[in-house]
């Protein structure tokens, strides 16, 4: 019965559940990842759940109609007003019915797929009117699970005043801070590259290491979202969130046991280590033209940032991380630097070792190495050690979000953020505001701007991406 649930997606008209969770629950449904289930959508639209499900269909590839019609056999559409405390006995009164003509035993995940500004409201709305229980017990009682869309908050003080509700009415062990870059399957790879293999972990030090730099480039802007990316930058957008999540992997101490609880002990410890050194930000050349967007606007659009973790394993090394709309690439990468080797040639190597993990696109590890150049005595050259994902695992590995969605039903809370690195992260996004707010102007699809060669007064960064 772990394997059977009610899907209740409260936002089900928004973008996030046509684009990416619709199409999550038809690949759990096609991978035979569930095997009995029932989707009920709520949102404030007056629409159908055909003009639901049909939405999200567009963003399926490569659709099998005997399983899409598996799930239109089972959804459900209830119009209601989150904000309407008598909304909720109806909407309660509907899950519990189909709940029943299905045969479903009550396990259930909420999705919330709103804006912060309702997480509280809707957490306490929620528990008061009985849907989510309090408690989540892996033996015969049914589930309930409530999931948090990203983002969690928009600053300190929101974040805090949304784990303060969810800690009055839940356990934490019910709570699913999603953010979807740890459902890619190179985050979660990080940890187990790390601690599986015995060549990494001896050099993972600031003996070994010189520099890390974590990228999250995008060709893209902000995509009609003015109103939502105004409010927040690329700060808040993506530096709060995924790039201290990747920098936390990277840095974190061995736990002694990859379980959940430990992972997470160990990731809260660097995101309190963390100090911020330097700030460039930038803004490309053409936002306050973007529509819903303040005329006057100094919402970042590009970050970089210079930060250090302050402990033994890594004093002395800088952690760079760049970040932008509308650049060149898109990328999604860490780049460890180690320290150059003592030279014994006459022809000494040009360039430290690499370790690359690409997190997209070209999803693999990658080690830069000095081999002898052919033919000639006495002198290297640098080649690229890959370990390309696709050629190796096949194209069709899961989507993150169908990988988070499929942890929500095993009750595996690694992949998610816990109330107190939430609240980690988010001291160090004021740690970053607090730096001057000097805004350069860079051009649509170049790097961003020049002064990010300025990033580290102490030495030249050669980024790698
Ligand atoms: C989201 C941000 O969290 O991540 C977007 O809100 C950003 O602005 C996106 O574009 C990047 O995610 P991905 O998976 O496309 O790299």
């Amino acid at each position: 019965m772990q394997n059977e649930c009610t899907f209740v997606l409260l936002g089900a008209t928004g973008d996030l559940a046509k684009r990416k969770l619709i199409p999550a629950i038809y690949k759990l449904v096609a991978d035979k990842m569930i095997s009995k289930f029932v989707l009920v959508g709520a949102a404030l639209s007056d629409t159908t759940i055909e003009q639901v499900l049909s939405d999200g269909k567009k963003f399926i590839t490569g659709i099998d109609e005997q399983v899409w019609q598996k799930i239109t056999q089972a959804a459900y559409y209830h119009q209601m007003d989150f904000h309407d405390d008598s909304a909720y006995a109806p909407f309660y009164e509907l899950l519990q019915r189909v709940e029943q003509k299905h045969g479903l035993f009550g396990n259930r995940i909420y999705y919330l797929a709103v804006m912060p500004q309702h997480f509280a409201f809707l957490t306490r709305n929620l528990a008061q009117c009985c849907i989510v229980r309090q408690r989540d017990d892996h033996g015969n009682e049914p589930w309930s699970r409530i999931v948090y869309e990203k983002p969690f908050g928009y600053d300190l003080v929101s974040a805090q005043e949304i784990n303060d509700s969810i800690a009055q009415v839940y356990d934490e062990k019910q709570v699913y801070r999603i953010d979807h870059y740890l459902g890619k399957e190179l985050v979660s790879n990080i940890a187990l590259a790390r601690f599986t293999n015995r060549v990494f972990e001896p050099l993972w030090n600031n003996e070994h290491i010189e520099s890390v730099q974590i990228v999250l480039s995008e060709k893209i802007g902000i995509e009609g979202r003015g109103e939502f990316y105004d409010a927040c930058g690329a700060l808040k957008d993506v530096v709060q969130n995924h790039m201290l999540q990747i920098l936390s992997l990277i840095a974190m101490e061995p736990p002694e046991m990859l379980t959940a609880k430990q992972v997470r002990d160990a990731k809260a410890q660097v995101l309190k280590d963390v100090n911020v050194d330097n700030v460039i930000l930038g803004q490309y050349k053409g936002y306050l033209q973007e529509a819903n967007v303040n005329k006057d606007s100094q919402t970042e659009t590009f970050a970089a940032l210079k930060l250090t973790v302050d402990n033994q394993r890594w004093q002395g090394v800088p952690f760079y991380l760049k970040t932008g709309k509308y650049l060149k690439n898109k990328e999604a990468s860490v780049h460890i630097k180690f320290k150059m080797v003592k030279c014994l040639l006459d022809w000494c190597p040009a360039d430290s070792n690499y370790l690359t993990i690409k997190i997209q696109p070209d999803e693999g590890i990658y080690l830069d190495l000095n081999v002898k150049k052919p033919g000639v005595n006495n002198q290297v050259t640098p080649v690229t050690m890959d370990l390309c994902h696709s050629s190796i695992f096949g194209p069709n590995t899961p989507e993150a979000y169908e990988t988070l969605l499929a942890d929500v039903i095993k009750g595996d809370q690694c992949a998610f953020v816990r109330s107190d690195e939430i609240i980690l992260s988010w001291k160090i996004i004021e740690q970053v505001q607090q730096f001057e707010k000097k805004l350069y102007a860079y051009e649509k699809g170049g790097d961003g701007p020049a002064q990010v060669k300025q990033l580290d007064s102490e030495r030249e960064i050669t980024w790698k991406a």
